[in-house]
């Protein structure tokens, strides 16, 4: 900023907002090549609005990646960044409602200035992938278009930014390391795996129990039923046994550590006692921005379908088909939802040792 380093110094609005340079930045192509076509300023607007509300993502997930990354998250920082991700979450969601917004261009309003954006595409985007790369989605696992690496339409300083955040830690490595810090899965004689594994098998017993003791259900149905119970049960294998964790870990469908799963189980489970409050809102968040994101693909794929039917993409992919295909594919913290699976029912969660309650309250003494 140009003003001088003193803090009484009077500012004007639209110096400090740089209005000049933002309300002067909308340079119309189709005006230029004197056809002005009307729509095309909401074009450029809305993706503007986009870059910008972007930009204060990147703003907020950068700092909760540093309050991870200092190996140090106690309840006070968990719960800054809870509400940073809180933020997150608002602003997807008016990116979500804003996409009416764009399908308010018509396909032949559109079509009076597609031609003058090629080969310009939302494939150049470097902050939607920068939020992308920040937040975990691994590069092994895009959806590619032409055979390109997903990063070709940047310049060599930009790829190396993209590839350095992926290397150096992405809030889901940050969250796996952060989770197997947790205490508490072992506690003196306590073994949190044991007591889960006999819960489990309780839940399950007690499932069948129901099903072989049914009035309503003939003898073909119940096997049915018993081996889809089987196969539910089969679920928990991976919780089980690290070994059969770590297996899908290799074939790329898990990526938290296997103790990392067990501290978020744990936490889930556990949720209501009052230090894993937090926490859990943590990983709920994270799951929030997962399903906004994911709800944000299909929206702007569907609104492609409307706006340009099965036309490809100025930036070269197949349009509407690539993008739904991302909808599909292109998720990040799909470990959580696998907690989902591993949950039971409230009356058959172990209660907890005494000694190890106390330690997850908060305490208050007076002397
Ligand atoms: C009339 C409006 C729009 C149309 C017809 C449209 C169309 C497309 C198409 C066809 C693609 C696939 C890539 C390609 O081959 O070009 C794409 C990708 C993309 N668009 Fe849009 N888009 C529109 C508006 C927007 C807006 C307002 C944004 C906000 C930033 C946006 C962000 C993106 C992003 C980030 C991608 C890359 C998605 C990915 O690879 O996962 N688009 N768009």
């Amino acid at each position: 900023m140009e003003y001088p380093k003193d803090p009484y110094i009077s500012i004007h609005y639209r110096k400090y907002l740089g209005l000049d340079k933002i309300l002067s930045a909308q340079h119309l192509r189709s005006a230029d090549l004197e056809k002005p076509a009307h729509d095309e300023m909401l074009f450029i607007v809305i993706h503007q609005i986009y870059e910008l509300w972007f930009k204060q993502i990147i703003h907020e997930l950068d700092s909760v990646s540093k309050m991870f990354k200092n190996d140090y998250l106690d309840e006070n920082n968990i719960a800054t960044a809870v509400s940073r991700l809180d933020r997150v979450l608002v602003i997807m969601n008016i990116l979500l409602e804003q996409i009416k917004v764009i399908e308010t261009i018509k396909p032949m309003d559109f079509l009076e200035f597609r031609n003058y954006l090629f080969p310009a595409s939302g494939f150049q985007s470097f902050q939607f992938r920068k939020v992308e790369v920040m937040l975990g989605l691994p590069s092994d696992q895009r959806i590619t278009y032409n055979n390109l690496p997903y990063h070709s339409p940047f310049t060599d300083e930009e790829k190396r930014e993209l590839d350095s955040i992926e290397q150096s830690g992405t809030l889901v490595t940050e969250l796996i390391a952060w989770l197997e810090r947790t205490p508490f899965l072992k506690f003196n004689e306590y073994s949190f795996l044991k007591v889960y594994k006999e819960a489990v098998n309780k839940m399950i017993g007690k499932e069948q129990d129901a099903i072989r003791q049914s009035q309503y259900l003939t003898e073909q149905e119940k096997e049915m039923r018993l081996a889809m119970v089987g196969n539910t049960s089969n679920y928990f294998a991976s919780i089980f046994d690290e070994e059969a964790h770590n297996k899908l870990i290799a074939e790329g469908k898990l990526r938290f550590s296997y103790k990392a799963t067990l501290a978020a189980l744990f936490i889930k489970l556990y949720r209501d006692e009052p230090i894993l409050q937090v926490p859990n809102q943590l990983l709920e968040r994270l799951l929030d921005i997962e399903e906004l994101l994911t709800a944000w693909r299909y929206r702007h794929a569907q609104m492609v379908l409307r706006t340009l039917g099965r036309k490809i993409g100025t930036g070269g992919s197949s349009g509407y088909d690539y993008l739904a295909k991302t909808a599909e594919k292109h998720h990040i913290f799909y470990d959580l939802y696998n907690l989902s699976t591993m949950m039971i029912p409230k009356e058959d969660l172990p209660e907890l040792p005494k000694e190890l309650k106390d330690k997850l309250s908060f305490t208050f003494t007076v002397k």
